[in-house]
């Protein structure tokens, strides 16, 4: 078969900037030499001999004005062009509020701790998640308990979330892992009945949507990250959202060293009323996320169109079980793609093992997360002095926690099956998704031979 790949990038002004109306344009012809049936690992052609779209995208006419204007107005800390992005970003998500930060993990430092979620509580979260979502739960001196995952969503089973319920339970944290919603519904319906706050980590979930209503918008509070490599990229930001008025005040006047809301930035004697710390975003972080707001609606769409495309191209493989949606999810983010692999149906070939192969195929994917609820940070944090003065001795008994908080469903998502594909992959075209499910299907034919060649 005659293997075609389509590069999608354009050059300007000799810098190597990807520009998002360049994506069905240009087209070179992939390296066609060898053969196109035996896997690259073996020797063969690679299934994806071109270019994957880079990764941020920016444009030089638009955006670089956007940038340069901040620069030369000579006002770099937080003002206009800020207010400006939270507007938007609350509009957008369909949010009463926004506020901006430094980053995602702040986001959710500051939310928690503002919903005054903190020592003595217990916070309900996935083990499968960034360990940002764990660390802000026990910056705020709170203790994580785990629920496990539904392997076929990736996200947190909310049929687990009632059996791990105690009386010092404060909160959820539902993490939209992946960018892929959790099921709202269904979690609020066990806040509400046990009157627990919910703070959504939407980090990796822009945009994404149940039953049309974005994520971030269904709990007390929605934490965003616009960190470098997510599908909102700045370098570095986040946001919280949220429609309580009094909570957003907090959050502002937290973020702003404890001054009032509204207070500026460089105003003296604001009136100091709460502790606080500074997690302003800049001028020129906002002039790129204003930037990069314009074209965001535009590739979700097309991440869920070319994922969609992709699971159905892959889902009849034997041994490769794509995500599962929830049935009222109308958008996902799609910051990864995920999969499970089964190496059973691989002749036993293991996830390491086709991992390689793949990559070799010209397919960059990884396994994704290590287990969060095993690492070292939890007794570490159990053994520090704070936690040791706040908490009585059995409660922090890292050798009963660890086993109440074990996840065996995550174990195995992260040890054994989960594959990952990332957002960028996913702005490529349809003949791109062509050439991973070509790849995908060459290794399965020949997963004896891989399996052999290497000892796997
Ligand atoms: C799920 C999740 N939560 C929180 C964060 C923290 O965001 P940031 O890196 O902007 O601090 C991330 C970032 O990767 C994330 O993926």
């Amino acid at each position: 078969m005659n293997r075609r790949n389509f590069i999608k990038k354009s050059m300007f002004g000799g810098a190597s900037i990807l520009v998002a109306s360049s994506f069905n344009n240009s087209s070179v012809w992939a390296n066609t030499k060898g053969d196109n049936k035996l896997p690259a690992i073996l020797g063969g052609q690679k299934s994806h001999a071109g270019v994957w779209p880079a990764w941020p995208i920016w444009n030089p006419k638009t955006d670089e004005k956007k940038l340069l204007d901040v620069m030369r107005s000579g006002v770099w800390s937080r003002r206009n062009t800020v207010t400006e992005f939270e507007q938007q970003w609350a509009k957008i998500i369909g949010s009463k509020r926004c506020l901006s930060v430094v980053n995602g993990t702040n986001a959710l430092n500051t939310a928690l701790a503002q919903l005054e979620i903190g020592w003595g509580d217990e916070v309900l979260v996935t083990p499968y998640t960034f360990i940002a979502s764990i660390s802000s739960i026990l910056f705020n001196g709170a203790i994580p308990v785990f629920v496990d995952v539904d392997p076929e969503t990736f996200q947190m089973d909310p049929n687990k979330i009632e059996a791990k319920i105690t009386p010092n339970t404060k909160a959820i944290v539902p993490v939209h892992i992946l960018g892929l919603p959790c099921d709202m519904e269904h979690i609020m319906s066990i806040a509400n009945k046990h009157k627990l706050l919910v703070v959504e980590d939407a980090c990796q979930a822009w945009l994404a949507e149940i039953n049309h209503k974005k994520v971030g918008t269904f709990g007390n509070a929605g934490c965003y990250s616009f960190q470098n490599s997510k599908n909102m990229p700045m370098g570095e930001g986040g946001a919280i959202v949220s429609d309580d008025d009094a909570f957003m005040d907090r959050c502002y006047s937290f973020h702003n060293y404890g001054n009032p809301y509204g207070s500026l930035a460089g105003q003296f004697s604001a009136g100091t009323s709460m502790i606080g710390t500074k997690l302003r975003l800049t001028e020129y972080q906002a002039a790129i996320g204003l930037a990069q707001l314009a074209r965001l609606e535009e590739q979700t769409k097309t991440r869920n169109v070319n994922a969609g495309y992709l699971r159905d191209q892959i889902k009849d493989i034997p041994g490769i079980l794509p995500y599962r949606l929830y049935d009222n999810v109308t958008q996902a983010a799609f910051h990864l793609f995920p999969f499970r692999y089964q190496k059973e149906s691989f002749k036993g070939l293991s996830r390491s093992g086709f991992l390689k192969a793949l990559q070799a195929e010209g397919v960059p994917c990884s396994s994704g997360y290590a287990e969060l609820n095993k690492m070292p940070v939890l007794k570490n944090a159990f053994e520090s002095k704070y936690f040791k003065m706040f908490y009585p001795k059995r409660r922090i008994n890292y050798e009963e926690y660890a086993i109440e908080n074990s996840c065996p469903e995550n174990e195995k998502l992260c040890n054994e099956h989960a594959v990952w594909f990332s957002q960028s992959l996913l702005l490529g075209s349809k003949s791109d998704m062509d050439n991973i499910a070509f790849a995908i299907n060459k290794i399965h034919k020949n997963a004896d031979k891989i399996k052999n060649k290497f000892n796997d």
